[in-house]
This record gives C-alpha cells, sequence and structure tokens, in this order.
C-alpha cells in the first residue's frame, strides 16, 4: 500500500497520477467495506469560512477511522484574534496529527505547512480545493468504470474549483475544459501547471464559449458564480455569467451519458437550473458523500495507518 505519511495536501499538484489513483482505489475500498482502517489520531479543523461538506465529512471520517476531531474555528481560538499563523502553527503542531485548514490566501496554509510538521490539508481556500476534487474523481471513476480519456468541462468562474479541477483532470489523464466569461477565467499559473501535468497526453482548454466547451463532454460541472469572500459582487456578476449557466440547452451538446457535477452549495436558477440540479444526470449526491469516504482515505494515507 503506497503511504503519504506525514505529506501535506494543499495543492492538487502535490500529488502525482499514481497517488491519485491509490487514493481513489483505498476510497472505493473504504465505502464498499472491504478495508478497515483504525487509528487514534487527534484532527484539527481550523475554519475561517463557512462549511457543512467538508467540515462535517471530516469529522465523520476521522470518527469511523477511531479519532478525534477538535474544532478550531478562528472566533474561538486565538485566530480570531490575530495570533500570527507561525506562532499557531508551530503550536497546535505540538498537540495535533493533522490539521485541515479552511482560508482565504494560500499563502496562509503555505506559511502553516512550512512550520507545521504534521500534515496540513488544504480544506479550501481562495486558490484551490483539492478535497473536493478527490471526491469528484471518485465519483466520475464510479460512473465510467475509469478516468482515463474522459472529457470533463467546467463552466463558469475561473476559481478555486476550476483550479483543482484543472489539475486533478491532467493528473489522472482526463481531458479538461474550462469555459468563463472574460476577466474570470483561470489563473494563467494554473493553465501553465496543468498543461505540464498533461504533457502530450490530454487537452486542457480554456475558452469563453460554454457551448463549444459542453461539446460531447462525460462531466459537466460547475460552481457558484460568486465564492464566499466575493458576496459583494454577487449581483453584478449575474448578466456576465448567465451564458455559462448549466441548463438543459447545455446539456444537451454534452455526451447522452454525461453526468452533471456541483460541488455544492448550489444556487438553483443562478449557475445551474432546478431542472439539471435534480435531473436524471446529476450526480451531486454521491459527488457529496464521497467526500467522506475520499477523505478518509486521504487522512488514513496521510497518517499512515493504511
Ligand atoms: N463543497 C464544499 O466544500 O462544501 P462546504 O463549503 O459545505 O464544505
Ligand atoms: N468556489 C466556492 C466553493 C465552495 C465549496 C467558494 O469558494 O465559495
Amino acid at each position: 500500500m503506497m503511504s503519504l505519511k506525514g505529506r501535506d495536501l494543499l495543492s492538487m499538484a502535490d500529488l502525482t497520477s499514481d497517488e491519485v489513483r491509490a487514493i481513489l482505489s483505498l476510497a472505493a475500498e473504504l465505502k464498499a467495506g472491504t478495508t478497515i482502517v483504525r487509528c487514534e489520531k487527534v484532527l484539527g479543523l481550523l475554519f475561517q469560512k463557512a462549511s457543512t461538506r467538508t467540515r462535517v465529512s471530516f469529522s465523520v471520517a476521522m470518527y469511523q477511522l477511531g479519532g478525534q476531531v477538535l474544532d478550531l474555528n478562528a472566533s474561538l481560538t486565538q485566530v480570531g484574534r490575530g495570533e500570527p499563523t507561525i506562532d499557531t502553527a508551530r503550536v497546535l503542531d505540538r498537540y495535533l496529527d493533522v490539521v485541515a485548514i479552511r482560508t482565504f490566501a494560500q499563502a496562509e496554509i503555505e506559511t502553516f505547512a512550512s512550520y507545521a510538521k504534521i500534515p496540513v490539508i488544504n480544506a479550501l481556500t481562495d486558490w484551490e480545493h483539492p478535497c473536493q476534487v478527490l471526491a469528484d474523481l471518485q465519483t466520475i471513476q464510479e460512473e465510467f468504470g475509469g478516468l482515463e480519456g474522459l472529457t470533463l468541462t467546467y463552466v463558469g468562474d475561473g476559481n478555486n474549483m476550476a483550479h483543482s479541477l484543472m489539475l486533478g483532470c491532467a493528473l489522472v489523464g482526463m481531458n479538461v475544459r474550462v469555459a468563463s466569461p472574460e476577466g474570470f477565467m483561470p489563473h494563467p499559473d494554473i493553465v501553465a501547471k496543468a498543461k505540464h501535468l498533461a504533457g502530450d497526453r490530454t487537452e486542457v482548454l480554456v475558452t469563453q464559449d460554454a457551448k463549444l466547451a459542453a461539446k460531447g463532454a462525460h462531466a459537466v460541472y460547475t460552481d457558484v458564480w460568486a465564492s464566499m469572500g466575493q458576496e459583494d459582487e454577487a449581483e453584478s456578476r449575474v448578466p456576465l455569467f448567465q451564458p455559462f449557466q448549466v441548463n438543459e440547452e447545455l446539456m444537451s451538446l454534452a455526451d447522452p451519458e454525461a453526468i452533471v457535477l456541483h460541488c455544492l452549495p448550489a444556487h438553483r436558477e443562478e449557475e445551474i437550473t432546478n431542472a439539471v440540479l435534480e435531473g436524471p444526470q446529476s450526480r451531486v449526491w454521491d459527488e457529496a458523500e464521497n467526500r467522506l469516504h475520499a477523505q478518509k482515505a486521504l487522512l488514513a494515507m496521510l497518517l499512515g495507518v493504511s
């Protein structure tokens, strides 16, 4: 069994394709109940943004592994009163076995990780959301029996989800297309990294044409048009993003067997219509469930207990 003992997961690009496959394979075994992993470790959750899925799935995963979870919500700790990250990191490192952090700047988790020896997991930053992508890939693999050669199309804001999806798909040999409005494209550094990871094996396409991107896709993915921390822009973005809505018309261009994914929470009739979210192609509830299995596998491997 491959070990990731002591490693951090700050970006999807921290993993190799073999490591992603190993996490997905353990996640599938844990889900099926064919493998049981036990540990008595302590996970800290240091979240500076709201969360339902990530908070609960990490907590339940750790409880099911036999470990404990500590809520280190910024408002309950000195973090909320401005204690420096470099101090918090060195102190929590002495108590915890692993920490999952949800915050704004990617630089903050990088700083934390450089001052803590325990595994540090990116539970969402403005830059990336790698844990979500592990569950997304698990969901696609369950549907199609594999990943290589499939095409994922992400339509919407070139945000943290778009970034981690681009890297994750490139790593596992999937084609990835991102369609975003001008001014909201994924960051060029991520596009370059995804292209580097993909090599000449698969396509990495960034476009402003949602219809072109959706053509023949096996998975169509979207996310909110304004992420946490961007609430002030939510209203002004609506007209710009309207042509990037995932609706039945866009889905008619995808592969007939295509599935629809959304990290949730969703804003019905904005980035996705109710009909598509609740329709037969939607796999969003399996996707949400898979957060539990994928993160349990990730925890087990980072803690070296798998
Ligand atoms: N998808 C996701 O990360 O959801 P939460 O914000 O509820 O954790
Ligand atoms: N892009 C969204 C994802 C939420 C899971 C956000 O950052 O708010």
